[in-house]
C-alpha cells in the first residue's frame, strides 16, 4: 500500500504485525520490547500515515502536531481509549479506533478472579504457606466473605459489565448496576436492577468497576463511597486506576472501612500507592485483564485490521470518531 511508514510502539503478537505485512504496509516496531519514552516517541512519530498505540501512549495534540498532517488513523490497542485525545484527532482529521469485544471474555474472567481472591483471601494464603507460616488447619485462619446470594454491584454495564454479571448467575447473585441508560437484556436475562451510586454502594457485597474512564469518572469512588459501603464490601477495579482515588481506597482498606480490594489497574500506573502495597487485603495485578494469549492475538489482530481499513479509505469496524467520515452535523 502507498503510503507513509506506520510506526507501532511496541512489539505485538506476531498475528497482527503478520496482517500489516499481507496488506503490504511499511511499517517499523518500536525498537526494543519496551515502550517508547515521550521524547523518543515524539522524535519517531513525525511523518508516519498511522499509529498503533498501547494504551499508556499519550496522543494529545503535541503528539498529533508532531506526527503531521499525513497521519490518517491512530489505532489503539485496547478497549479503553482515555489515552486519545480523540477531539483534537477528530479535528485534525484523524481515525481512532479501538478493539472491543475480543477481549470482554478475558476481561471478565479476571474480575472473577480477583472477586474471588480478595473475598477469599487467597493471595494472603499463598504468601502464608511460601512464608512456611502454615502450621495446619486452624478453625480462625484467613477467613472471608461469603459469595453465593449475595449482591454484585457493576458500575458500567457494557460488554464487560455485562459478562461480569452474566457469570454472577452460578453463585445466585442478586445483580444491581449503574449505567447512563437501560440495559434491558440484564434486566431481562438476570432480573438486575439499575439503581444510582448510592444505592449500589451501600447494598451491594461485591462492586465491579466496569465503566470508561471520563472526566465524570475520574475519582468515582472516593472516601464517600467507600465509606458508603458495608464493611465486608469487596471493590474490585479492572477498568481504569483513577476511577478510584488510591489514596481514599488505601486507607478504606487499612481501617476496614470495606474488607478489601482486587486491582488490576492504579491511579498512575506502573507506580502504586505506597500503603496500598502493605495491604494483606488488595489483591494487586499489573494490568493483566485481557492477557491471554488468543485474545491478545485477537486484539493485534482487529488492531491491524483497523488501520489498514482506515489506511484504504474505508471505514475500520471499530470507528471511534465517525464524524471524519461523515462529516460533522
Ligand atoms: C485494557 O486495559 C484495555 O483497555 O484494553
Amino acid at each position: 500500500m502507498a503510503c507513509a511508514p506506520v510506526l507501532v510502539t511496541r512489539r505485538i503478537p506476531e498475528a497482527g504485525l503478520q496482517c500489516l505485512l499481507d496488506a503490504g504496509l511499511e511499517f517499523d516496531v518500536f525498537a526494543d520490547d519496551r515502550s517508547p519514552s515521550r521524547e523518543e516517541f515524539l522524535r519517531i512519530v513525525p511523518g508516519r500515515s498511522g499509529i498503533l498505540a498501547l494504551l499508556h501512549d499519550r496522543i494529545d495534540a503535541e503528539a498529533l502536531d508532531a506526527a503531521g498532517p499525513q497521519l490518517r488513523c491512530v489505532s489503539n490497542f485496547a478497549v479503553g481509549y482515555n489515552n486519545i485525545d480523540i477531539e483534537e484527532a477528530t479535528r485534525r482529521g484523524v481515525l481512532v479506533t479501538n478493539t472491543p469485544d475480543v477481549l470482554t471474555e478475558a476481561t471478565a474472567d479476571l474480575a472473577w478472579s480477583l472477586i474471588m481472591a480478595a473475598a477469599r483471601r487467597i493471595c494472603e494464603g499463598d504468601r502464608m504457606v511460601r512464608a512456611g507460616e502454615f502450621h495446619g488447619w486452624e478453625p480462625m485462619m484467613l477467613l472471608g466473605q461469603d459469595l453465593v446470594g449475595k449482591t454484585l454491584g457493576i458500575v458500567g454495564a457494557g460488554r464487560i459489565g455485562s459478562a461480569v454479571a452474566r457469570r454472577s448467575r452460578g453463585w445466585e447473585m442478586r445483580v444491581l448496576y449503574t449505567d447512563s441508560s437501560v440495559n434491558e437484556s440484564l434486566e431481562r436475562d438476570l432480573g438486575a436492577s439499575r439503581v444510582d451510586l448510592d444505592t449500589l454502594c451501600s447494598e451491594s457485597d461485591v462492586i465491579s468497576v466496569h465503566c470508561p474512564l471520563m472526566e465524570e469518572t475520574h475519582h468515582l469512588f472516593g472516601a464517600d463511597q467507600f465509606g458508603r459501603m458495608k464493611t465486608t464490601a469487596v471493590f474490585v477495579n479492572t477498568a481504569r486506576g483513577p476511577i478510584h482515588d488510591e489514596a481514599a481506597l488505601a486507607q478504606a482498606l487499612r481501617d476496614g472501612v470495606i474488607a478489601a480490594a482486587g486491582l488490576d489497574v492504579f491511579e498512575r500506573e506502573p507506580s502504586v500507592d505506597p500503603l496500598l502495597m502493605e495491604l494483606d487485603n488488595a489483591v494487586l495485578l499489573p494490568h493483566i485483564g485481557s492477557a491471554t494469549r488468543p485474545t491478545r492475538d485477537r486484539m493485534a489482530i482487529t488492531a491491524a485490521e483497523n488501520l489498514i481499513a482506515a489506511l484504504r479509505g474505508e471505514r475500520p469496524a471499530n470507528l471511534l470518531n465517525p464524524e471524519v467520515i461523515e462529516g460533522r452535523p
